[in-house]
């Protein structure tokens, strides 16, 4: 019984592992993701990955909108935070990981 709750802590956390793990994310082209270009439908790709940010938009820091990013892989502005050239913090890489939605290919 002392190790029943600590197995079950094990396997929910491998679940989510696996579920996560690069092979198992659906494949999107990047012409897929440029559909996803408004407010409404906001699709991003970042090294590789994509994210649909949708819900989080209106959340972001005003000092920079992301409505204008919406569709189109925005890399090098999370990496830099466009012009501050300081990388996002780990509760912003905490929020995008949760809009993950699958991986982008060419073209
Ligand atoms: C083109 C892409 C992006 C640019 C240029 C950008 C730019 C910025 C800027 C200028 C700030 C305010 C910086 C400050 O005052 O220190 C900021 C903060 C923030 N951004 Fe972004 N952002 C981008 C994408 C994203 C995405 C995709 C997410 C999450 C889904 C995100 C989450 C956050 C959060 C949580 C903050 C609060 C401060 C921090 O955690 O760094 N950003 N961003």
């Amino acid at each position: 019984m002392k190790l029943f709750y600590p197995c079950v802590l094990l396997l929910a956390l491998a679940a989510t592992e696996r579920l996560q793990s690069t092979e198992e994310l659906k494949v999107f082209t990047s012409e897929e993701v440029a559909r996803h270009d408004s407010k409404q439908d906001c699709w991003l790709m970042i090294e590789g990955m994509v994210y649909d940010v949708t819900n989080y938009l209106p959340k972001h820091p005003k000092k920079y909108s992301l409505v204008g990013e919406c569709g189109h892989d925005v890399t090098e502005g999370w990496k830099t935070k466009g012009d501050k050239n300081k990388p996002h913090t780990r509760k912003a890489e905490a929020i995008l990981k949760k809009q993950l939605i699958g991986r982008a290919i060419e073209p």
